[in-house]
């Protein structure tokens, strides 16, 4: 539970959204934001800098408030879902896994994109062609994506990404400019990110890789692996000089981790050894996790959007202080009846109950049953 607990901090200021976000109109603050591309883009008073250029202003609310009360005020993070628009390109291994992600966290994407690495409900293991191998099944996708979408996000179907630390990361970059964003490693003497943790491309370096292989099939040449698509990408980026970036935050905590919250967490579990850069377990504004089975994805979502924290309050779980005690309860119980309730024999007391509800056979049964029509 402690784990969970620490999970929740660590997302409550900005997924659970305790913020909001309400505009007023100030037409001066209307100007582009220009911020010079920074080897290591995530810093955090960037943010705050984007924000205040908005005209917006914001308020903490309480989570009751939020839920109880209708004002015409909305959540940070629906501001820059409307303000952010990222396409989430998802590479398909299980369907089950794409169905979890769909309902959860995948909802704060502007667009979904499926891509499937192998043939649907394929038996057999079908022929491998250069057409169908990973790499280029996905370059040719990411030639196709649309011009609406200033940011594109790959990730895998076990993947788990909390788009709103991903906005807040993203919102004072200028997605003109190359930004190729994620877990980066260095193999074979070349820097690309893991597609393990997910990784984004701004529509600047989008734009020039789809102008750069522009010539049919271009996507085919300098094929090596047949898998391995998220280095094959990293390479073409490369040769642009597009190269990835520091997403460490100003702290030197990761952001983007390509294995599950085990090996985050648990000492001495954190193995990769090809990371370029320190692995230090975590951003308060973690941005992505991998190896999360569908199942987990709603736990996860659950435990991140839904489930409340006591933080605040009057009563609280502080217990009642004029409780009765129990033979006070059970007289009243018996008056309100107009029984004496001095001498009363345990036949008498039977036939309250089942006078009041059925007997005790069938209070059972129908209690077991309604036990287990909650499963
Ligand atoms: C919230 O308040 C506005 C304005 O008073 C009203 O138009 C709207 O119907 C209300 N919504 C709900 C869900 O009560
Ligand atoms: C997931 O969402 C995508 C895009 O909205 C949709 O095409 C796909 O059918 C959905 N898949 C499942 C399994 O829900
Ligand atoms: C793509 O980029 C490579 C490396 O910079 C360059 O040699 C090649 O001419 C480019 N191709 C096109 C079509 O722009």
């Amino acid at each position: 539970m402690h784990l969970y607990f620490k999970l929740f901090l660590f997302s409550v200021g900005f997924v659970a959204g305790a913020f909001l976000a309400v505009v007023y109109v100030d037409l001066s603050s209307d100007k582009d934001v220009l911020i010079v591309k920074n080897q290591r883009p995530f810093v955090q008073y960037q943010y705050e800098d984007w924000f205040k250029k908005q005209g917006l202003r914001r308020e903490n609310r309480l989570w009751d408030e939020l839920r109880y009360e209708n004002k015409s005020q909305y959540l940070e993070s629906n501001y820059l879902f409307g303000k952010i628009s990222v396409l989430c390109v998802i590479l398909v291994k299980f369907e089950r896994n794409v169905k979890a992600a769909n309902e959860t966290w995948a909802k704060g994407c502007n667009g979904i994109d499926l891509l499937y690495l192998q043939e649907k409900n394929r038996k057999l293991p079908g022929k491998r062609t250069k057409e169908k191998a990973p790499p280029v099944l996905l370059c040719n996708n990411l030639l196709t994506v649309p011009d609406k979408y200033d940011w594109v996000l790959v990730v895998y179907d076990d993947t788990f990404v909390i788009m709103e630390n991903l906005r807040y990361f993203l919102a004072p970059l200028n997605a003109k400019q190359d930004y190729y964003l994620g877990h980066t490693v260095t193999f074979w003497s070349r820097d690309y990110n893991l597609g393990q943790a997910g990784y984004v491309i701004s529509k600047g370096a989008l734009d020039k890789l789809k102008s750069n292989l522009s010539e049919p099939d271009a996507c085919f040449k300098d094929l090596i692996y047949y898998n391995k698509e998220d280095f094959y990408i990293g390479k073409q980026l490369g040769k642009l000089n597009i190269s990835p970036s520091d997403t460490r935050d100003l702290n030197g905590l990761s952001t983007f981790f390509p294995y599950n919250w085990y090996h985050v967490f648990f000492p001495g579990e954190t193995y990769f050894q090809l990371s370029k850069y320190p692995v230090k377990c975590c951003s308060e504004r973690a941005i992505s996790f991998n190896a999360i089975e569908g199942h987990k994805m709603y736990t996860y979502y659950y435990l991140f959007y839904t489930l409340q924290q006591f933080i605040d309050g009057k009563n609280g779980n502080i217990p009642l202080i004029n409780k009765d005690p129990e033979d006070k309860v059970w007289k009243s119980f018996l008056k309100e009846r107009n029984i004496p309730s001095d001498h009363i024999t345990s036949y008498e007391y039977y036939k309250v109950w089942e006078d009041l509800v059925e007997d005790p056979n069938s209070f059972a049964k129908n209690l077991k049953r309604e036990e287990h029509s909650d499963l």
